[in-house]
C-alpha cells in the first residue's frame, strides 16, 4: 500500500492495530494486512462450530494457517471466540437420548473444549475473547436466553474465564460485547464485570466490539462508556471496529459506490474517534477492525443482504481513503 507511514507504526507507542482475517482476506489482502496492521483475529475459523463440529471431532487446519499467517508476518493474535450464543454446534447441549444436557456435562464439555483450543494455541494467541455477547440488550435481565444459560445459568460464564486462565496462564482474557456505549447495556456489561471481579474470576479485559456508523453511538456515549469500563481497572480494546454508511434503520439498497459527503463524514467520524481513542491510550491497549479493507466486509450482508459498505480506511483497491489521512495526521497532535 502506498499508505504510509503505515497505521501500526503511527499508533506504535498507543496500542496495537488489528484486523479480522479468513482464509480468503489472507490471501487476498495479504499485502495490505502484512504492511498496516500487527495483529489479526479469525473471523469465524476459531468459533465454536467451526473447531469442534462434533463431539469427537476438532477441525483445526483453517484455524491453523490463519495462526500460521500471524506467525509468519510476526503479527500478535487474538482469539475469538470461546462461549457463544451464535456459531455453536448442537450436540453440545444435547445428551444423545433427544434430551438436554445436564449442567455438569454442559460444564465438563466446555472446559475440555476450552482447554483443547486455548491450549492448542498458547505460543501464539495473547488475548482471548472467552465470553461474547453474553448480556441481554433489552429489559431487565441481565443476561440474554439461550441454551448457554438456560443449561447452565450465570455460573457458567465464571467458569469459562476459570477453563481459560488453567489452559494459558499467560492469556489476557476479554468479555467482549456490542452496543457496548448503549448507556442501558453499558451498566449491564459494567454489573457483569464488576461481579466477575469480585468473585476473583480472572478476567484482564473487556473488548468494545464497536461495530458503529457515521452517526451512532455519538462521542460522548462512546466516552462514557470508556471511562466507566476503565474505572474497574482493566484493559480495554476495540475488537470489532468499523464505521457503515449507513444508520442501522436505514435500508436504502440503491447506492453502488460511496458519494463524496459520506466519505468526508466518515473521515471526520474516524478523525474524532481516533483522537479519542488517544485520549486513552494507557487504557487501550487495541483497535481492532472487522475487516481490513472496502472489498470484503461482513456489513455487505448485514442488515440488507447483498448491500454494499465501505466501513474501513482503506478503499476496494486497497488503497488509503481520506479517513486513513485523517487518522494519519493526528500523529501530529500526539
Ligand atoms: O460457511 C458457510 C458456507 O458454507 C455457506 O455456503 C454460506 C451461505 O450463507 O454461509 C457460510 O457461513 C457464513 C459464515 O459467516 C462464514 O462466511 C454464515 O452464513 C454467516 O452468518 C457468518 O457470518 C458471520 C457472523 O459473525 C455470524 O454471526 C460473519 O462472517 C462474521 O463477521 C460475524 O462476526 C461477528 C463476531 O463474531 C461477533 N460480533 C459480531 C460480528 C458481526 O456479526
Amino acid at each position: 500500500s502506498s499508505a504510509e507511514p503505515a497505521l501500526k507504526q503511527l499508533f506504535a507507542d498507543d496500542f496495537k492495530i488489528g484486523a479480522a482475517v479468513n482464509p480468503a482476506t489472507i490471501r487476498t489482502q495479504d499485502s495490505l494486512l502484512a504492511y498496516q496492521f500487527n495483529s489479526i483475529t479469525a473471523e469465524n475459523e476459531m468459533k465454536f462450530v467451526s473447531l469442534h463440529p462434533e463431539e469427537q471431532t476438532y477441525t483445526f487446519e483453517a484455524a491453523d494457517r490463519l495462526v500460521e499467517f500471524a506467525r509468519s508476518y510476526g503479527m500478535a493474535m487474538r482469539g475469538h471466540t470461546l462461549v457463544w450464543h451464535n456459531q455453536t454446534s448442537d450436540w453440545l447441549f444435547r445428551d444423545g437420548q433427544g434430551g438436554t444436557v445436564s449442567k455438569d456435562v454442559l460444564l465438563e464439555r466446555v472446559r475440555e473444549h476450552i482447554h483443547t483450543v486455548v491450549g492448542r494455541y498458547k505460543n501464539d494467541i495473547y488475548a482471548w475473547d472467552v465470553v461474547n455477547e453474553a448480556i441481554a440488550d433489552e429489559g431487565e435481565a441481565l443476561l440474554r436466553t439461550s441454551k448457554w444459560t438456560e443449561i447452565a445459568g450465570p455460573d457458567l460464564i465464571a467458569k469459562a474465564f476459570e477453563y481459560a486462565h488453567e489452559a494459558d496462564p499467560q492469556a489476557l482474557l476479554f468479555y467482549n460485547d456490542y452496543n457496548e456505549s448503549n448507556p442501558q447495556k453499558r451498566d449491564k456489561i459494567y454489573a457483569l464485570v464488576q461481579s466477575l471481579l469480585e468473585q476473583g474470576v480472572p478476567i484482564h479485559g473487556i473488548g468494545l466490539q464497536a461495530h458503529w456508523n457515521l452517526y451512532d453511538p455519538s462521542l460522548d456515549e462512546i466516552r462514557a462508556a470508556i471511562e466507566k469500563y476503565a474505572s474497574l481497572g482493566l484493559q480495554l480494546q476495540l475488537t470489532e471496529l468499523d464505521v457503515s454508511m449507513f444508520r442501522f434503520e436505514d435500508r436504502r439498497t440503491d447506492l453502488t459506490s460511496p458519494d463524496p459527503a459520506m466519505l468526508e463524514l466518515q473521515a471526520e467520524r474516524y478523525e474524532a474517534v481516533f483522537r479519542l481513542l488517544l485520549e486513552y491510550r494507557q487504557i487501550i491497549s487495541g483497535v481492532t477492525f472487522w475487516g481490513a479493507a472496502d472489498d470484503y466486509t461482513w456489513l455487505d450482508d448485514f442488515p440488507v443482504r447483498g448491500r454494499k459498505n465501505w466501513p474501513f480506511l482503506f478503499d476496494a483497491a486497497h488503497q488509503p481513503k481520506l479517513a486513513f489521512e485523517r487518522v494519519a495526521a493526528l500523529v501530529k497532535e500526539k
